[in-house]
């Protein structure tokens, strides 16, 4: 028996990066995992899992494709989760995307873009997420995907900023509306992780010249980590993992810095 065997997980955001490493994780605890995406190859992700994981899957894998700023889409998400694993246990609201921008134009489009999915879509998964676990009667846990950004602001990535700062803000609102029905919010902020996410920001970064050369940027964003390294998804995974376990179950409203030591708050 794993941490997590029989409990139901959606993972957003999970068709690779950060996402598919807590998916990853959650299965080989002996967790019933939905890869969930808007990039259809989720389906594949899902389907390869067990390979992944050297074949010791204690639990199922599925998947499901959704925008998570729609709120239909991820409610049918929920519904095809229910009907493959009988609940929804866990939900970790991870889909997230940056393009950044230097401050002075940032534009309306900038901002729209990336509050939307950042900070609407974490909140449209907490609330269905968490009707769904009502209805059940049974309690669950939400775990929400923040960042160092979410602790400080940077500049050239100004909305970006501001979309974590909310999704810390939406993890503190939850925990409070939501523990009157046994749901726990928690979320957790990576610092620098090694992932097509990163790989386009540094691009993105040089395009605007806010660097020069390609790995010049996630270099002098990861210069001041303790550890003395960025991350790799798999870093992450681990203390993710805890906050979906019952090991965190008298915890709520916290975020977990899993950053190498990248900002002391
Ligand atoms: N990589 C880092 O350094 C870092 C640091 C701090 C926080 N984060 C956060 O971690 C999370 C995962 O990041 P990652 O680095 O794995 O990114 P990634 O770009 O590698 O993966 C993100 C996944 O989210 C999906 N996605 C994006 N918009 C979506 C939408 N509207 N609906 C459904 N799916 C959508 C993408 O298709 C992709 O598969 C994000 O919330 C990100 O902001 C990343």
């Amino acid at each position: 028996m794993g941490r997590l065997s029989n409990r139901t997980c959606m993972v957003t955001g999970s068709a690779r990066g950060i996402g598919r490493a807590i998916g990853d994780a959650l299965l080989r605890e002996g967790g019933n995992v939905v890869y969930a995406d808007r990039d259809p190859g989720v389906s594949e992700v899902a389907a390869k899992a067990g390979e992944r994981i050297g074949g010791e899957t204690a639990g199922k894998a599925t998947f499901a494709v959704l925008d998570v700023t729609s709120r239909s889409e991820t409610r049918a998400a929920i519904e095809k989760a229910v009907g493959a694993f009988g609940s929804l246990d866990v939900m970790f609201n991870n889909a997230g995307l940056n393009t950044p921008m230097n401050f002075l134009d940032v534009t309306e489009e900038n901002w729209d873009m990336i509050m939307r999915v950042n900070g609407l879509g974490v909140l449209i998964g907490m609330q269905e997420a968490a009707k769904q676990m009502i209805a059940q009667g049974t309690g669950g846990k939400i775990i929400n995907t923040a960042s160092v950004a979410g602790r400080q602001g940077y500049d050239n990535i100004a909305p970006y900023c501001a979309s974590k700062f909310a999704v810390v803000s939406l993890t503190q609102s939850g925990a409070r509306a939501l523990a009157k029905n046994n749901i726990t919010v928690n979320g957790f902020a990576p610092g620098v992780v090694n992932t097509p996410l990163w790989e386009q920001l540094d691009k993105d970064l040089m395009a605007i010249g806010a660097s020069q050369r390609p790995g010049q940027a996630i270099a002098e964003f990861s210069s001041g980590i303790l550890r003395g390294r960025a991350a790799t998804p798999e870093d992450i995974a681990g203390s993710a993992l805890f906050l979906a376990s019952p090991d965190s179950d008298y915890m709520t409203g916290q975020i977990i810095m899993i950053d190498g030591g990248m900002v002391l708050v």
